[in-house]
């Protein structure tokens, strides 16, 4: 899950790292309220989960309440990369003597953690990894030693962090990376981290990416997931722990596991092309156990979207034998009543002949059995194209 730089600079603030005060607002006029009570310059910055705000139009200074209301006018509302702002942060405006980069993140390719550091911030970070790689500092990071202050002294001298301000910045990145560890990040990211004329280090910005599997250690983060912004159906799957992913077309799809879920969106979107461009409608991997009531919840998320008019259940069987899952399609039938959209399955694998009979002999309305993954999804497509004009 991606925070809000508000939430992400709370969450930093827990942790003894430097950030500034500020408000969170949905209006003008509460964005001037919030200025009139800070009584200084201010800066008003889109709360968006995307990077480039500024640029887009989405931070402004603003020295009186007066012209914070009018700043926030133009920013809530505005559209960037896709993303609408309805809500802005109203904080101080900081005299800035020069902006730096950091981040601590999860370094994929090497199995490891990484800290990323440049003297060089406020600048695309993108572009300065680019055009001047020796810029930016890249320390690889032994997950069991951690980060100590002899590390982020280390980090500090490899960033070309001045002396000034390089041992405030260590103490700023231990903090920092006692966020990442102790919340379960997969991404700390400050920029700018900036000295203000005084040389007192601050997080004037804030990007944190949590890890979702370890959210059961961290009750509390529940209260950080945007419920406004969640897709409801994603939320509902969510709550009855289904692997769910809204996309945009018209082809339920169910599988169990997760590749095979994913080639399934393939062949369906290729079977489509020749059908008016049908597309599937989801990911939905209801994995390797598909109890009667996971087919049941997954089916009936599925049909609850309105914008899906076929289903299609490709099941390979392998631990899970097809008869069991043809039993679960049985009992979900039997669960959900009314179903009322086409479904195609397509049972393969582990006793799929047992499978079969037993959803012949059970004649579920609407339900048609296809024996290959290709000719299945060609059916499904034809239905969703049949119903699209119907
Ligand atoms: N409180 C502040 N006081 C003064 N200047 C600020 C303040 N907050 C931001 N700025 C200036 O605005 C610039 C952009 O702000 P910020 O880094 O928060 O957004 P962004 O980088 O455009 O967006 P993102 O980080 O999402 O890409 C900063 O580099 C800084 O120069
Ligand atoms: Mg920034």
């Amino acid at each position: 899950m991606d925070l809000y730089e508000y939430q992400a600079k709370e969450l930093f603030a827990a942790h003894g790292v430097p950030v500034l005060p500020g408000t969170v607002v949905e209006t003008p006029e509460q964005a001037r309220a919030a200025t009139e009570q800070l009584g200084q310059t201010v800066v008003v910055k889109a709360q968006v989960k995307t990077g480039g705000r500024g640029k887009a139009g989405g931070v402004k200074l603003a020295e009186t309440p007066d012209e914070a209301q009018a700043k926030a006018e133009a920013i809530l509302g505005l559209d960037i990369k896709g993303h609408v702002v309805r809500r802005v942060l109203v904080t101080p405006a900081s005299d800035i003597a020069e902006e730096y980069y950091f981040s601590f993140l999860l370094d994929r390719a090497n199995r490891t953690f990484l800290a990323m550091a440049s003297a060089e911030g406020g600048v695309e970070i993108e572009l300065l990894a680019v055009e001047r790689p020796e810029a930016l500092a890249k320390i690889p990071i032994d997950p069991l030693a951690g980060v100590d202050l002899a590390k982020a002294r280390e980090i500090a001298t490899a960033a070309k962090f001045p002396d000034a301000v390089a041992e405030q910045a260590a103490e700023v990145i231990v903090k920092l990376w006692e966020t990442f560890v102790t919340e379960d990040a997969t991404l700390v990211e400050v920029n700018p981290l900036v000295r203000d004329p005084q040389d007192t280090v601050i997080a004037l910005d804030g990007k944190v990416t949590l890890d979702d599997n370890a959210s059961f250690r961290h009750p509390q983060h529940a209260e950080l997931v945007d419920q406004s912004a969640e897709d409801p159906l994603e939320a509902r799957a969510k709550a009855k722990d289904l692997n769910y992913v809204k996309l945009d077309g018209q082809v339920g799809i169910i599988g169990n596991g997760a590749g095979l879920v994913m080639s399934t969106l393939d062949v369906v979107a290729y079977a489509g092309e020749e059908f008016g461009g049908m597309k599937p409608a989801n990911f939905l991997d209801i994995g390797g156990g598909a109890s009667a009531e996971v087919m049941a919840n997954g089916l009936e998320i599925i049909l609850s979207d309105p914008d899906v008019r076929s289903v299609f259940v490709n099941v390979f069987g392998g631990i899970t034998a097809c008869d069991a899952v043809a039993g679960g399609i049985v009992r979900a039938f039997e669960l959900l009543g009314e179903v009322g959209k086409p479904i195609v399955v397509r049972l393969d694998g582990n006793n799929a002949g047992e499978g079969r009979r037993i959803l012949d002999a059970a004649g579920l309305p609407g339900l048609s059995q296809v024996d290959t993954m290709d000719a299945a999804a060609r059916r499904a497509v034809e239905l969703a194209a049949a119903a699209a004009v119907a």
